[in-house]
């Protein structure tokens, strides 16, 4: 085979073969195939397009590329959850100990956070204690015991991936839908899913600011799912406003047991009850959509959810005493209002920026390097769609350290657009692709 067939092939809109794809993939992997050759090949793909066939082998070509996490040693179907990312989104440390509740396994791989978007792991950090750090054994063993454990990223799950979206990342080639389909999903799939939800955002906080193209990374992300036989689902949701009120690590702890408590933000509350509903049921362990939201709700009410969160904190060395006294959880030595200029109507809050606010605070990081302060970040107090007076508190800054607080005012002033008109809510859920 030759690499530069392969690509004229591709640059011609011909479709490659499972070999031709794996060959791509292995000997760019192995540093056989330059970055040259692969970033033609992915200007290609980005002006040609791929089949959902395509699609697929490539998916299970980096999924392969390194090691692939085995969970045949926990009982039941492993269902994953992935958000393609977001601001102030707490939904898997609601969503974890919840299905746990109610039978289902957890068992997740995590990241941290870049940029704007915040990380699982670093907000579960704020605990005292907490450890992802574990054996794989110790990963299985945990999830059968509890029915939940979180483990951070190993090094060489996807290599394929990883060099390739560095590339892509250089060459203008992220924005294809086939290339990131893939590239989320071969983690997924190397992270051991037997079944995967998926909650594709949309709006100004998310990576598909577009509707139209969540949609359509949804539909690639499922399609992949059929090929390769991990049934996949997938919600599009609202990403045009921060989710929740928090957006920050120790304070996204709070809402989160909030939320497990049944006094969390609405939005919250109820994308959470959407993706776990369609966790359950792609567990097997539950007949209807309607059967499995009410065990849901259930495990809210009778307190099984939040013990769960206990159970799970515990069992990874946390404080489980700070779960019950969340006062307990790091605290900024201020918190420092923020009084809205106008008065009027909320018309909209830019999501992306609210994230960066809070990782000029020190709740997240601008390169992978960067400590965070798991104290710091922003309790937004107004929604669109919310009227506001002149003086009124928009927000509340938690600070540690104060030179970049003037900026952020400004800025997360700047985020919030009032305006003396009505706006009505973003639908939540757009969709649900199956
Ligand atoms: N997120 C990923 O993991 N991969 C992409 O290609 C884009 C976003
Ligand atoms: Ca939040």
């Amino acid at each position: 085979m030759s690499t530069v067939e392969l690509i004229r092939k591709k640059r011609d809109g011909g479709t490659l073969t499972t070999e031709e794809i794996h060959y791509l993939i292995q000997g760019y992997t192995k540093g056989n195939i330059p970055d040259y050759q692969m970033a033609a090949w992915a200007m290609a793909v980005f002006y040609r397009g791929m089949s959902d066939k395509e699609t697929a082998d490539l998916t299970m070509a980096m999924a392969q590329s390194g090691e692939q996490v085995d969970l045949s040693m926990i009982e039941g179907i492993k269902v994953d959850k992935h958000s393609t990312g977001g601001v102030g989104d707490t939904t898997t440390l609601v969503l974890g100990p919840l299905v746990a509740a109610a039978g289902v396994p957890v068992a997740k791989l995590s990241g941290r956070g870049l940029g704007h978007t915040g990380g699982t792991i670093d907000k579960l950090e704020s605990i005292r204690g907490f450890s992802t750090e574990m054996e794989i054994s110790e990963f299985t063993r945990l999830v059968n015991k509890s029915k939940i454990a979180v483990m951070g990223q190993t090094a060489d799950l996807t290599p394929a991936d990883k060099k390739l979206y560095a590339l892509r990342d250089v060459t203008a080639t992220v924005d294809s839908i086939p290339l990131i389909a893939s590239s989320i999903m071969s983690k997924k799939i190397a992270a051991g899913a037997d079944a995967i939800v998926l909650d594709v955002k949309t709006g100004d906080g998310a990576f598909m600011k577009d509707e139209e193209d969540a949609i359509r990374l949804a539909q690639a992300m499922v399609a992949i799912g059929k090929h390769v036989d991990r049934t996949t689902v997938a919600v599009v949701s609202d990403m045009s406003q921060p989710l929740g009120f928090a957006v920050g690590n120790a304070i996204e702890v709070k809402e989160a047991i909030d939320t497990l408590k049944g006094e969390g933000p609405a939005d919250l509350t109820e994308l959470s009850l959407v993706l776990g509903t369609q966790m359950l049921l792609l567990s097997g362990k539950y007949g209807s959509p309607e059967d499995a939201r009410q065990t849901l709700e259930q495990c809210i009410r009778d307190g099984s959810a939040l013990e769960k969160l206990k159970e799970f904190i515990a069992g990874q060395h946390g404080d489980p005493a700070q779960i019950e006294h969340p006062e307990r959880l790091p605290q900024p030595k201020e918190k420092i209002p923020v009084p809205a200029e106008t008065e009027g109507i909320v018309q909209a809050i830019q999501a992306e920026e609210v994230g960066l606010c809070a990782m000029k605070l020190g709740a997240g990081r601008a390169t992978k390097e960067d400590p965070i302060d798991h104290a710091v970040g922003i309790i937004l107090h107004k929604k669109i769609g919310d009227p506001v007076k002149k003086g009124e508190t928009l927000a509340t800054l938690y600070v540690n350290q104060t030179t970049a607080l003037e900026e952020v005012k400004k800025r997360l002033i700047r985020a919030i657009h009032i305006q003396n008109r009505p706006a009505s809510p973003p639908a939540l859920i757009r969709c649900l692709v199956t």
